[in-house]
């Protein structure tokens, strides 16, 4: 039998449902794992879908300090206003830095710490008053070829920016490109580079990403910055959450609004792009892509329905999917459907649709739900 999901629900539509008990539970591990570092959650585009603020409080947020996040990292100064506004006194990191005077400005007054990547930020902070200075983390380019300085630049940037009265203190970062493949020679070769351009420069220092930190501890260093191991996904392609130990955070779930007997030959959805092969028990389950629920998940995906699998059949529309129901005889329209989450997970719906986990849990949309549950272990 179906029950509503949550206390007050009733409606079919899709809800996330977000465990900050996983939550804290993976950045426990992470600090297991690199237990001589500190810990800058990565918390940009919306706690990669899990609700900004939701996220910063559960990991210690309000700067309680304890077995919290050290800090949080964000893309940009509107996602960095957002934890202050919302009570996170807790240290900030802009991780594409300040593009302007004004936002320099407002850093330093909020308390913000500010990624340096580029020379017009080096001449901000050079023409900047300072009355109120920020920590800077300079970032080098060791071989991602996104953001950072050539890493032989690190003396003469730490020359000019410890010269600058708008400087407090300069740590050094890097980004690593590869370190979700653990056979790769990438990552000790970003470490090596940022460990010679550095040599005795004092600062602290920051490299480790998911991948990182699970799988490369030489590049644990002073600080890691784990991203989408903290939701409890791997960083590893062709492995799942299970298989690190970590705890997926979000359920995607809805409900079947209808349950159809269709016919062998019968097309099913837009397209009529699948054709039942036999007699059979077709359902409609209430999500598709205006949810989040990615168009490009063919026949086949995993969908659980009343907690055992079934297939996703047809095109997915912009509020519905077909499920293959052989095999579930049983089910009836108003019963569960889990699309990501325990039991099925988010790592392997990202293969079905030719993406990766990050960009679906980005992608949930404000039109899902959320419910946030917090119950004490059992
Ligand atoms: C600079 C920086 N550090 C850390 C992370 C976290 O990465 P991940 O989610 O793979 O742990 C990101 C995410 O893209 C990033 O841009």
């Amino acid at each position: 039998m179906s029950e509503p999901l949550d206390a007050t629900g009733s409606s079919p539509r899709a809800r996330a449902v977000i465990d900050l008990r996983a939550l804290r539970a993976n950045l426990q591990y992470a600090r297991h794992r690199a237990p001589g570092s500190r810990v800058m959650a990565i918390v940009k585009a919306n706690a990669y879908g899990h609700g900004l603020l939701r996220v910063a409080h559960a990991l210690g947020g309000g700067g309680r300090g304890g077995d919290g996040a050290d800090a949080f990292g964000v893309a940009c100064m509107s996602e960095a206003l957002a934890l202050r506004a919302g009570g996170v006194g807790a240290r900030v990191v802009l991780l594409e830095g300040v593009p302007d005077g004004a936002e320099l400005e407002l850093a330093a007054r909020r308390s913000f710490e500010i990624v340096v990547h580029h020379d017009e930020q080096v001449t901000l902070l050079e023409r900047a008053g300072g009355a109120v200075p920020v920590r800077v983390w300079v970032k080098l380019d060791t071989g991602m070829h996104r953001l950072g300085f050539p890493p032989q630049r690190a003396r003469e940037l730490h020359a000019r920016l410890t010269r600058c009265g708008a400087v407090r203190e300069v740590a050094w970062m890097t980004h690593l490109a590869c370190a979700d493949d653990r056979c790769s020679d990438a990552t000790p070769r970003q470490l090596e580079r940022f460990r010679a351009s550095l040599g005795d420069l004092p600062g602290e220092r920051s490299v480790a990403n998911s991948g990182g930190l699970l799988g490369w501890p030489e590049t644990h260093l002073d600080w890691v910055r784990p991203g989408i191991l903290l939701y409890g996904v791997s960083p590893f392609p062709g492995r799942d959450a299970a298989q690190e130990r970590l705890r997926p955070v979000m359920t995607l779930q809805t409900r079947l609004i209808a349950v159809k007997a269709l016919c062998k030959g019968d097309a099913v959805g837009y397209g009529g792009a699948w054709v039942c092969p036999e007699d059979m028990p077709v359902g409609v389950a209430a999500i598709g892509y205006g949810d989040g629920y990615p168009r490009h998940a063919g026949n086949g995906t995993p969908i659980l329905v009343n907690g055992r699998r079934a297939a996703l059949i047809g095109r997915v529309s912009m509020d519905m999917i077909g499920v293959d129901l052989r095999g579930h005889p049983e089910a009836r329209a108003g019963d569960p459907v889990v699309l990501w989450g325990p039991g099925l997970p988010v790592e392997e719906i990202a293969r079905h649709a030719g993406t990766i986990p990050y960009e679906l849990l980005c992608a949930v949309s404000r039109r899902v739900a959320v419910v946030t549950r917090d119950d004490p272990e059992s």
